[in-house]
């Protein structure tokens, strides 16, 4: 039997776009997920085993079940806001579940691990584009579990030979291409979502967080990473796994950063008709820019985004438009 990757939050936003592009490099894949934050119907015809990563019984027989050689972790909890009102459910899921995952992959003979880390683990960069030779400060509890279990990952290699690739993503939006699965805005508080949605819906004006910041239009400026771009990096990252790479971490953005009037300029252009905002306070806690120096994943990986704002917008449109006609 040719060995499997286990994927795991492989119905999520993120996880479900990977499954697809891991198949479609050819690799057997096993998904895995509570189910709590996504749908089956996500992965499609992919065998998905329901559960939580905390439950070590049902991740090791599931590894051994099928020959699983490396694991995709994302599950997770991702809402910043949610973490610093309730750390403890964000510690417990995050942190402590990751490391029953992986004593479980340890008991199951799995020795490698892409990890789904986060560009907020810099907090605010000194310097912009950032490498991962600037320091980590997570400024929120979600960013310190990242952050944490980036840690965690490193003594597990030095203790337990699990080697790992953290890969810290920048903004993940825009959908699959033929429009099969995207990310629901019923679970995302996220700029592009939230945007469309006022635009499609008009039941919810967006609110800009601030146009009063030393950028070139007064807005935030982010580092928008196409998904299915996030879904390559992946499989990169697995191959050079497989290759020997050792334990490491891996910015993953497009080196462009976009301020919010730009993301808004770039829907309204794909729509033809305006986005419902208006400016607001500035949301605590913004860094007012930040975007990926791309050198390392270049290097290491082989890896550049494909796709910029444009591909991002026209799929993420066209994605939530096919979700109203399903009526969802
Ligand atoms: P998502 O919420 O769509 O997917 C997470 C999936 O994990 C969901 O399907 C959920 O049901 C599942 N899950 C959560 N806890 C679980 C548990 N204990 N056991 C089993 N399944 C569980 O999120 P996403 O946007 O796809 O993000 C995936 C990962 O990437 C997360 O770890 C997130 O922190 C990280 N990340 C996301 C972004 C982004 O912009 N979306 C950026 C950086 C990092
Ligand atoms: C983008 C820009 C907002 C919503 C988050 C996480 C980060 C990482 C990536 C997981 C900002 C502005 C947003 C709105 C707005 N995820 N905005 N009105 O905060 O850059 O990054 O996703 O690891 O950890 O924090 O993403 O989409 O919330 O915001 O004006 O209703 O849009 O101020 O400048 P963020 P976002």
């Amino acid at each position: 039997m040719t060995s499997s990757i286990l994927v795991t939050g492989g119905a999520g936003y993120i996880g479900s776009h990977t499954v697809r592009a891991l198949r479609e490099a050819g690799r057997r894949v096993v998904a895995y997920d509570s189910l709590e934050l996504s749908e089956p119907s996500a992965v499609g015809d992919t065998p998905l085993v329901v559960g939580d990563i905390a439950d070590h019984e049902l991740v090791e027989r599931t590894c051994r079940e099928h020959d699983v050689s490396a694991i995709v972790h994302f599950a997770a909890y991702k809402n910043v806001g949610e973490s610093m009102l309730s750390p403890g459910k964000y510690f417990r899921n995050n942190v402590d579940g990751t490391v029953r995952l992986l004593d479980a992959a340890v008991a199951a003979d799995v020795r490698q691990i892409v990890f789904s880390s986060s560009c907020s683990v810099y907090g605010t960069p000194a310097v912009v584009p950032v490498d991962e030779a600037q320091p980590v400060h997570p400024e929120s509890v979600y960013a310190e579990t990242k952050a944490m279990v980036e840690r965690v990952l490193r003594w597990y290699d030095e203790v337990h030979d699990l080697r790992s690739i953290s890969l810290r993503y920048f903004n993940a939006a825009g959908a699959s291409f033929d429009s099969a699965i995207g990310e629901d805005w019923t679970y995302a508080l996220n700029l592009i979502p939230v945007a469309i949605r006022a635009l499609l819906t008009g039941d919810q004006e967006l609110q800009v967080f601030g146009d009063d910041f030393p950028t070139p239009d007064g807005t935030c400026v982010r580092d928008y990473i196409h998904v299915d771009d996030l879904a390559a990096a992946h499989v990169a990252a697995i191959d050079h796994l497989a290759d020997g790479g050792d334990t490491t971490a891996v910015n993953v953005g497009t080196g462009v950063g976009s301020s919010v009037l730009e993301v808004l300029g770039a829907i309204e252009a794909v729509a033809g008709k305006p986005v419902p905002h208006r400016i607001v306070a500035r949301r605590a806690g913004d860094p007012v820019a930040t975007f990926s120096d791309t050198t390392r994943s270049r290097q290491l990986l082989g890896w550049r985004a494909q796709y910029g704002l444009q591909e991002i917008v026209e799929t993420a449109y066209r994605w939530h438009l096919t979700q109203l006609e399903r009526g969802s």
